[in-house]
């Protein structure tokens, strides 16, 4: 058994991880990242794409901000629209920030790129990987490579491997508590080398389901549509895509949309899960390992910043001031946004989709939602406050 030493050591080369080695490098402190999968595998998945504001804060601060400044596009506004009405939420108008287009995609090849090039070991291709005596002073994560295994010593394990990750299973069913809502249907999403139908976002609601446009760039369109989840990809052309998500989006919208041959097309399906406590022993969960939330409210990626950003401030406080308060209240300074933002991304799900076995009276709340959020300048603040970004209280 080869071993290695580091002050955190941390599973999982997504944003996540990434931003929390980027953060501690930042202060001094060393980690080192464990992936089990290669860095092109990492750098081609593709993901969301809007960017809290106190998220492209941290992004700046961390010294990581530079093409997100260039190549992607602040937006102070989206639209909710209802079988075609359309009322645009105004986000810099209600709190005077913007949100920012930019891919999780090109985000983890940035931090991927500034990682390695400041020297920071990330293995790819790791298999194996466990987690082993977390509630101990001297935690170890083990792994095999190439035929040889290895052992990690550090003071502090970051779990940042995602939703199918190892971490979370290393804290006992006995502590552990799970709550969680898998919504009936999944979203179709595919990625054209088009200019966008609308400036900004529209996330609509139609009688024959959910549909989204977003973009990466002003020549890269993203769009989804709510599908089965008894989908496949291969139900789908490219042509049925565009003639669906033209109706849901209704004939004015539609009739700016540039069409084409897609080149990537998905199906995800939609989840809101929670796990409690994100620490146990010297284990900390960040991200996707403790938290999923369904797409609609664009919040998956700012979660996973904002828990690093709240474990690197707490990691600093217990290696610079030998104050391990935030390390101890690690756990409920997180849940406390983790379950706000949850509501969020709750509340657009269910007033966005078509549940199979909705009834007329639900339809219409749906309806009175949407018309509530038109007719008060309060209810369109509340969205957009939460859409922009809940602020980090620690
Ligand atoms: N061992 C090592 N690495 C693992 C393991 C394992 N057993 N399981 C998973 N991983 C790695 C994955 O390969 C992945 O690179 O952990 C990483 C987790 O990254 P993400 O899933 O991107 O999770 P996170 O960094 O928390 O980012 C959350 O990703 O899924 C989106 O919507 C989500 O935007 C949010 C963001
Ligand atoms: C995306 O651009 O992929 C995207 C944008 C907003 C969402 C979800 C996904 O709410």
């Amino acid at each position: 058994m080869k071993s290695k030493k580091t002050q955190v050591c941390i599973i999982g080369s997504g944003p996540a991880g990434l931003l929390l080695s980027q953060l501690l490098h930042n202060e001094g402190i060393s980690s080192i990242i464990i992936d089990r999968q290669s860095r092109e595998r990492i750098e081609a998945r593709v993901r969301a794409g809007v960017l809290e504001w106190g998220s492209v804060e941290a992004l700046d601060e961390a010294g990581i901000g530079a093409r997100m400044h260039k190549e992607g596009i602040p937006h102070a506004g989206f639209d909710l629209a209802f079988n075609g009405d359309k009322h645009r939420i105004d986000i810099k108008g209600h709190t005077g920030k913007d949100v920012m287009i930019y891919g999780q995609t090109e985000l983890t090849i940035d931090l991927i790129a500034k990682r390695l090039e400041q020297g920071c070991e990330i293995i790819f291709s790791a298999d194996d990987v466990q987690p082993i005596d977390v509630k101990s002073s001297s935690p170890k994560v083990r792994y095999s490579r190439g035929g040889e295994s290895y052992e990690i010593e550090c003071d502090h394990i970051a779990g940042c491997d995602g939703f199918h990750g190892v971490a979370r299973s290393a804290i006992p069913d006995a502590v552990m508590k799970t709550f969680e809502r898998v919504y009936p249907f999944g979203w179709l999403g595919l990625l054209v080398e088009k200019p966008p139908v609308s400036e900004e976002l529209i996330y609509a609601n139609h009688e024959r389901g959910f549909a989204l446009s977003s973009m990466r760039s002003e020549t890269r369109s993203r769009y989804y549509i709510q599908c089965s989840l008894n989908d496949k990809v291969e139900d789908w052309s490219d042509q049925r895509f565009w003639d669906e998500f033209s109706l849901r989006m209704g004939p004015e919208i539609a009739s700016n949309l540039k069409t084409g041959a897609s080149f990537e097309k998905s199906i995800a399906p939609l989840r809101s899960f929670v796990a409690e406590p994100m620490r146990y022993g010297n284990l900390y969960l960040a991200g996707d390992a403790a938290h999923i939330v369904p797409p609609t409210g664009a919040k998956g990626l700012n979660l996973a910043i904002a828990d690093v950003r709240i474990l690197s401030r707490a990691l600093v406080e217990h290696y610079k001031k030998n104050n391990n308060d935030y390390l101890e209240r690690y756990s409920e300074i997180c849940l406390k946004r983790v379950w706000k933002v949850e509501r969020f991304s709750w509340f657009m799900s269910m007033m966005l989709h078509q549940f199979p076995d909705m009834s007329a009276f639900e339809k219409r709340m749906q309806r009175a939602e949407f018309d509530h959020i038109v007719g008060s300048e309060t209810a369109s603040r509340s969205v957009a406050e939460n859409y922009v970004g809940l602020p980090l209280e620690m």
